[in-house]
C-alpha cells in the first residue's frame, strides 16, 4: 500500500484560512478511499492539540530540536478515518487567535520563518524515518510555501521518499529577509538565485519549485496561467524552465458537505430534478438577512475581501444593479478598505444588500442554496471551490474565466448547450462583469433556458472521485522513476 506524507498547515475542520484547508481535509480522504495510507502532517495549533486530546490520543515522541522541545501527536482528523500527525512545539505554536499565521491584529507573527521552518524540519525527519515511529511514507506531498523547505532538507538525504509540491496559490510566497536565511542556520549554498533566492529575500516558496519531483497546481488553466509574466508573480522562468514536471489537477469538493439533498445547515432540500424547495431557502435566507420580500433576483458572494476575489470589480457593479433593484447576500472578512466601502453600501441599502462580516460556515451554506447567482469575479483563480459549490446547488455562477474557473464554468455563448452551466466574462474590466451578469439575468428571465443551466451545473461530478485517482496516478508515476510528467 503506497503511504502518503501529506504535509500542510490547514486542515479543515480544526484550522482554516481558506481552501487549503477543505482541499487539506478532503483530499486525504479520498485518496484512502482509494486504498492508498495517505497520513496529514500538521502544526500543533492549539485546537486541533484540544481535538487530539479530547479523542484520547497519544503522544507518540518527544524531543529537543535545537533551542525547541517538540512532541508529535498521532491522532485521527475528526469525522474521518484519516491519520494526523500533529507538530507540538509550543514555542512556535501555541499562540492565540485563530489564525495560523497572524496574531490578533491581523499581522503576520514575527516568526512565521522560524515556525515553518521547524516545521518543514520535522516533516522531513518524519520522511526520513528519524523519529523512531513505525511508520514511513514512500511519497511526501507538500502544499504551499509553508511546507516548502521540506523538498529542501530531503534534497541531499540517501533513499529520500518522492516528494510532490502543490502549488495553491503562487501569490502567497513565504518571502523573508537575508537575515532570516541567516538566522534559520540555512546552508551558504542556497543562497543562490537557481535555489532560495528570489530577489536578495529568501523565498519558501521557491524550495517547494526548485527540489521537488513533481510540481502539481490546482487546475489545469493555472497551470498555464502561472508560466506567463501577468500570473507568475516573478517565477514564471522557473515554472517554465520546470514545464516538464509541473501539471494542473483540477480540485474536488466534499460533496457529503456541499449537497444540497441533505445539507444540515439547510431546512428546506432539494436536488437535481427536484428545485421546488430551492424557492423556499431563498424566501428564507432573504429573511433572515433583512431583506426585502419578492421576486426580485438575489446574486451571492462568499469568499475573502482581497484584491484576488474582484472586490474593486464586485464595488463598481453594485450600484448599478441595486438602482435596478437586485439584491445581494454577501459574506466575507478581510481588508479594511474593502469591508468599509461594502458597509456603506449596505447601510444605505438594508432591503436590498446584506452584509456579514466574519467567518459563518452555516451562512456560507444558506447563501449558496438561497440565491439566484453566484459572483466570482476573481482576478486570478487557482481553482477556486466556491463555484463548485453553487454550481452543485443549481446557483448559477457568473465568473472571470481565469484558472479553475475557466475549467469549471461554461458559458451558453461558447460553450454546447449541454454543456453550458453559468456565465463567463473575459476581458478583465467591471464592464465585461457587469456585461455577464446583465447576460445571466435576461437567461433568468426564461425559466426553460435557466432551468437548462441549472440541470446541467447540478449533474456534472465536482467530488474527488475521479481527480483523487490523478494524484495517485501520479504518485505511481514517480515510485516507478518517472517524475516528467510530459515533454516541455
Ligand atoms: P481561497 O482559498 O482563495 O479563499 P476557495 O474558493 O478555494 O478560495 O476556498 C474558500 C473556502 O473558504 C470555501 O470553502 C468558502 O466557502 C470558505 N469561505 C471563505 N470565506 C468564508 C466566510 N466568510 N465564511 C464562511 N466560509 C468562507
Ligand atoms: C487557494 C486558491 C484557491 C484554491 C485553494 C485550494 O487558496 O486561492 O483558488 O481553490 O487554494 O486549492
Amino acid at each position: 500500500m503506497t503511504r502518503i506524507l501529506f504535509v500542510t498547515s490547514e486542515v479543515f475542520p480544526l484550522v482554516k484560512t481558506g481552501g487549503l484547508a477543505d482541499v487539506s481535509a478532503s483530499l486525504p480522504e479520498a485518496l484512502c478511499k482509494l486504498g492508498l495510507d495517505c497520513q496529514i502532517l500538521l502544526p500543533g495549533y492549539p485546537a486541533a492539540l484540544k481535538a487530539a486530546r479530547e479523542m484520547g490520543s497519544r503522544r507518540k515522541t518527544r524531543f529537543r530540536y535545537g533551542q525547541y522541545d517538540v512532541a508529535l501527536w498521532h491522532t485521527r482528523l475528526p469525522g474521518t478515518a484519516v491519520s494526523l500527525w500533529l507538530v507540538d512545539c509550543p514555542a512556535l505554536f501555541d499562540r492565540c487567535g485563530d489564525s495560523p499565521y497572524q496574531n490578533e491584529e491581523g499581522e503576520d507573527w514575527w516568526d512565521n520563518a522560524h515556525r515553518f521552518h521547524l516545521f518543514g524540519r520535522i516533516g522531513a525527519m518524519l520522511a526520513l524515518g528519524q523519529l523512531g515511529l513505525s511508520w514511513q511514507p514512500d511519497i511526501v506531498h507538500c502544499n504551499d510555501w509553508q511546507s516548502g523547505l521540506v523538498p529542501v532538507f530531503l534534497a541531499d538525504a540517501q533513499h529520500a521518499p518522492k516528494i510532490v509540491f502543490t502549488i495553491h496559490n503562487l501569490a502567497y510566497q513565504g518571502l523573508f529577509s537575508q537575515e532570516t536565511f541567516r538566522a534559520l542556520g540555512l546552508p551558504d549554498y542556497l543562497w543562490r538565485f537557481e535555489f532560495l533566492e528570489f530577489h536578495e529575500q529568501l523565498s519558501f516558496m521557491k524550495g517547494g519549485l526548485v527540489f521537488s519531483d513533481a510540481i502539481t497546481t490546482v487546475s489545469p488553466s493555472y497551470a498555464d496561467e502561472i508560466q506567463t509574466p501577468w500570473f507568475g508573480y516573478g517565477l514564471d522562468g522557473l515554472l517554465r524552465h520546470r514545464a516538464g514536471h509541473l501539471t494542473g489537477i483540477l480540485n474536488g469538493i466534499d460533496t457529503r458537505a456541499w449537497d444540497p439533498e441533505q445539507d444540515t445547515w439547510l431546512d428546506d432540500h432539494y436536488g437535481p430534478g427536484n428545485l421546488a424547495n430551492k424557492a423556499q431557502c431563498k424566501a428564507k435566507l432573504k429573511q433572515e438577512l433583512g431583506l426585502a420580500a419578492g421576486g426580485a433576483p438575489l446574486f451571492g458572494f462568499v469568499g475573502r475581501l482581497v484584491e484576488q476575489k474582484g472586490l474593486d470589480w464586485l464595488l463598481a457593479v453594485l450600484r448599478p444593479l441595486l438602482e435596478q433593484g437586485c439584491q445581494f447576500a454577501l459574506l466575507g472578512a478581510g481588508q479594511n478598505h474593502y469591508q468599509e466601502r461594502l458597509r456603506e453600501l449596505a447601510q444605505e441599502w438594508p432591503r436590498q444588500l446584506s452584509l456579514t462580516l466574519g467567518y459563518n460556515e452555516g451562512l456560507a451554506h444558506r447563501i449558496t442554496a438561497g440565491s439566484d447567482i453566484f459572483l466570482m469575479p476573481s482576478r486570478f483563480e487557482p481553482c477556486g471551490l466556491n463555484q463548485m459549490y453553487s454550481l452543485r446547488y443549481g446557483t448559477l455562477p457568473v465568473v472571470h474565466g481565469v484558472g479553475g474557473l475557466n475549467d469549471t464554468v461554461f458559458d451558453p455563448c461558447e460553450e454546447r448547450q449541454n454543456k453550458a452551466n453559468g456565465f463567463v466574462f473575459r476581458e478583465p474590466t467591471p464592464d465585461a462583469f457587469l456585461a455577464a451578469i446583465q447576460r445571466a439575468l435576461i437567461a433568468k428571465a426564461n425559466v426553460k433556458t435557466w432551468r437548462r443551466l441549472q440541470d446541467n451545473a447540478m449533474a456534472a461530478d465536482y467530488s474527488w472521485k475521479y481527480r483523487a485517482k490523478e494524484y495517485a496516478a501520479l504518485y505511481q508515476n514517480l515510485l516507478a522513476g518517472d517524475s516528467r510528467l510530459h515533454a516541455d
